[in-house]
């Protein structure tokens, strides 16, 4: 691969940024200056160094969105703004796909990636990730609530969802709850209040599998995972 692209595709700045950087002299390829931006190198084999730091070659990228309501959860559409407009340029053309769907009143994590595959078992049925959610709900919800979501609850099109953990946080004219789901039904959570005779008024996911939404990510804010959380949303699914 050409110096130029490796260094654009692994975040160090557009194309002719990086062609800047190393007609600067500012890039080395296994400890020598290297000036020539299609200077061809082994990406995983060769050590790259740019201002001084490695470059180390990742193959995927992996974003943590704090996603604002307002937005859909899809890679384009044609009326709607989508969450890939929240993203700088650099992430663009990249593949990089919302890892699920939220809905558009909906905030909190989303995980986009350009990993196909771990977007596919992060969703897979069978792997049960489980999807945890704060909400606000209109009603009292009580140990009756607490009871169907343990058991499940029947949708309004027949599904019986699988149990689900709901705990109540705050109750006062709404009631303030954390839910926790293994499944993603188009609308699931709604849905689930709504068979109760309850009406969500507020929804955000606060984690997926072992990964939570870092706090202090505004919410529109995105930033990469670190190699920890990478590891915390990819190994459970080894098994
Ligand atoms: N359940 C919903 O109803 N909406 C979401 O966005 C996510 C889960």
């Amino acid at each position: 691969m050409r110096i130029d692209r490796y260094l654009a595709n692994m975040g160090c700045g557009s194309r002719s940024e990086v062609k800047r950087l190393i007609k600067s002299g500012l890039v080395t390829i296994n400890d020598q200056t290297v000036r020539n931006e299609s200077f061809q190198i082994h990406p995983g084999f060769d050590i790259v160094v740019c201002w001084g730091a490695e470059v180390a070659y990742r193959k995927h990228i992996y974003l943590m969105l704090n996603k604002p309501a307002g937005v859909v959860s899809a890679t384009r559409d044609s009326r709607e703004r989508t969450v890939l407009d929240l993203l700088d340029q650099k992430y663009l053309n990249k593949g990089i796909f919302p890892v699920g769907r939220l809905d558009k009143d909906t905030e909190g994590l989303l995980i986009l990636t350009n990993n196909g595959d771990l977007g596919h078992q992060l969703l897979a049925p069978k792997k049960k990730v489980p999807k945890k959610y704060f909400a606000k709900v209109s009603g009292p919800i009580g140990l009756e609530e607490i009871e169907s979501f343990r058991k499940g609850i029947v949708l309004d099109d027949g599904y019986q969802t699988r149990p689900a953990q709901l705990e109540v946080v705050d109750c006062g004219a709404e009631c303030e709850v954390i839910v926790i789901i293994e499944e993603g039904k188009y609308h699931q959570i709604k849905r689930m209040f709504q068979a109760l005779g309850k009406k969500v008024l507020y929804l955000k996911r606060l984690a997926m599998g072992e990964l939570s939404i870092d706090p202090s990510l505004r919410i529109g804010d995105y930033r990469e995972l670190t190699l920890e959380e990478i590891d915390l949303i990819e190994k459970p699914l080894l098994n």
